[in-house]
């Protein structure tokens, strides 16, 4: 890894990473939310999807795209996707960081989530939806009861359904099929459950049909709203990091995948021309 005084100290932009397209569904909404701020989008495409990966390997791949962004000239990278988060981000924080830059900082999606959840459910039975990694690193229950700990969670893992996404699937028959299974497989392990967080940040993708095949009383929470405004937050406690953040409302997108068919589907997804480059990590 690259010593501190290798990378680059003016302000950059912010750095958003992700295994692949689903990082744009949190990403959307910092963009509505700080448009001031320049951006980096950085989608792992070609080696996606991370959810059924190892824990060494989702920290390895996270840990190249961390230091990649530093190296592109951001102070501050925003995790935004959960298996990453749950895998990959105590160590950065915690082992690299204090090595590559202790000024630096690497945030997840997981904690902003979690705060929000006490003032959603009424039942105090709440359901996660996320990959399996997600899933068995047991994240969500952890932050959760640090915070509430009346509240009673219960995950299920959908291993398909991110793969499903970045493979341009997310409205097919194929989609409807495994989100009924496991939209109905949480529900019957705790019928109490009044909200489902979705833990992925693939999954708003799929939000059309979550919906359709859940009961219209039981609350859907997508995370980017939760996490852009965690993120200003952040911000406006953070002066010193505030202050490193370059304001030129710009936006780059870099996919580790050939950058036409990203384009295409980020473009549709976000509703502006997304003109991403091709990097290797
Ligand atoms: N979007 C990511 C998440 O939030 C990863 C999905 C995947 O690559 O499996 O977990």
């Amino acid at each position: 890894m690259q010593h501190r005084t290798d990378l680059p100290s003016a302000p950059g932009p912010i750095g958003v990473f992700d295994s692949g397209y689903g990082g744009l569904t949190v990403w959307r909404w910092m963009r509505d939310l700080m448009p001031q701020y320049d951006y980096i989008y950085l989608g792992d495409n070609a080696r996606a999807p991370y959810g059924n990966r190892s824990f060494e390997l989702v920290y390895e791949f996270t840990l190249q795209a961390v230091h990649r962004l530093f190296q592109m000239g951001c102070h501050l990278v925003i995790l935004a996707c959960n298996t990453a988060s749950a895998k990959a981000l105590r160590t950065i924080q915690q082992c690299d960081l204090p090595q590559m830059d202790p000024s630096r900082r690497v945030l997840g999606v997981i904690r902003p989530t979690a705060e929000c959840i006490g003032d959603v459910t009424q039942t105090r039975h709440v359901g996660v939806v996320a990959t399996a990694g997600t899933i068995k690193s047991l994240t969500y229950e952890m932050e959760i009861a640090k915070l509430f700990p009346d509240i009673v969670v219960t995950g299920e893992a959908c291993p398909l359904w991110a793969p499903i996404v970045e493979n341009g699937e997310a409205q097919s028959d194929g989609a409807d099929y495994f989100v009924r299974k496991h939209i109905n497989s949480l529900l019957a392990r705790d019928p109490q459950i009044d909200s489902i967080i979705l833990g992925c940040t693939h999954y708003p993708l799929l939000l059309d049909k979550i919906r359709h095949y859940t009961p219209q009383e039981v609350r859907l929470l997508s995370q980017g709203e939760y996490v852009a405004r965690s993120l200003e937050n952040y911000l406006q406690r953070h002066p010193e990091m505030l202050s490193r953040i370059s304001c030129h409302a710009s936006r780059r997108f870099y996919t580790t995948e050939q950058p036409d068919s990203f384009n295409e589907n980020a473009t549709m997804f976000l509703g502006e021309p997304v003109s991403a480059e091709h990097i290797v990590l």
